[in-house]
């Protein structure tokens, strides 16, 4: 049998990336979880980046809205349509085969009454989605349980929340003072309570992260958050160095010492797993 010097392997000697590895369940996030493996997400907007994350072994792939920076050249998240982020989704269904598909809600489409959110979310369900992705703390409590009670998943969005950002005062590090962090802490708790299955946290302090992450009844995932969640998310086009402007401090460059994006994916996924990424020393923030 010949082997593959490239097939990434958990911490626990399973392979974890092969063409026809099946699909990823919530079930089998959960189970992830409890075993303590990382859970390796990345971005994608298009068919052929959606195909390549499958290939590489990411368990899954978010529809970001950060869309409108990546693709659209805007400035913020929030020119992003729910049309637009309903035309992404099914281009990336079509490329994805075996990930766990997240979708982000974009701004305007839930934030005016929970019938809108449910409906927001059917779109987007129907385009190919398995999880909706939805910003902020406290009055989205009730609409995480809404979407919840009527089997959809969910995954909540704490700490820098992009399409918040006029009102956060920037991209900057969240929860830094006691007020915001217990109060972050006390939307994680609300959130995890509603149903939301999984919790991505940007930009917090790693010790807020890993406190939250200890007492979540779901997964987190985390983005400049340390390494302390339960797994960990980038954009795609952040991690392969194939984005204008400046970096967050978080992103690695995977493309360094590559010799294809394939191997540079394969590479995040791998890190991810065995903890190598983020260094919280280069690419986490203490407090
Ligand atoms: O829109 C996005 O890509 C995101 C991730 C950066 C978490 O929300």
């Amino acid at each position: 049998m010949s082997i593959d010097p490239h097939q990434p392997v958990s911490p626990y000697g399973t392979p974890i990336a092969t063409a026809a590895r099946k699909p990823v369940t919530l079930h089998r996030l959960r189970a992830m979880r409890d075993a303590g493996e990382k859970i390796a997400m990345l971005t994608a907007y298009d068919a052929t980046s959606a195909r390549l994350l499958d290939d590489a072994g990411s368990d899954c792939v978010l529809v970001g809205d950060s869309l409108g920076m990546v693709v659209q050249g805007h400035a913020s998240t929030l020119p992003v349509t729910l049309e637009q982020m309903v035309y992404h989704t099914t281009c990336v269904a079509r490329g994805n085969r075996s990930s766990w598909l997240v979708t982000d809600l974009p701004f305007g489409s839930y934030q005016g009454t929970v019938e809108q959110a449910v409906q927001s979310a059917v779109m987007l369900m129907q385009a190919g989605a398995q999880m909706v992705k939805l910003e902020g703390g406290g009055w989205t409590t009730s609409v995480v349980a809404a979407l919840v009670e009527r089997g959809i998943p969910v995954c909540a969005h704490l700490g820098l929340t992009p399409q918040s950002v006029h009102a956060l005062g920037g991209y900057r590090i969240q929860g830094r003072d006691a007020i915001a962090a217990d109060r972050l802490r006390a939307h994680a708790r609300n959130l995890g309570q509603a149903g939301a299955a999984m919790l991505v946290l940007e930009l917090v302090p790693s010790d807020l992260a890993a406190q939250i992450t200890a007492d979540y009844p779901g997964m987190t995932i985390g983005i400049g958050a340390g390494c302390r969640t339960h797994g960990q998310v980038l954009v795609l086009q952040d991690m392969l160095d194939f984005s204008a402007g400046p970096k967050p401090r978080f992103v690695r460059n995977f493309m360094a010492g590559s010799p294809s994006i394939l191997d540079a994916v394969r590479t995040y996924v791998r890190d991810v797993k065995s903890g190598v990424f983020p260094d919280e020393s280069l690419h986490g923030y203490s407090s």
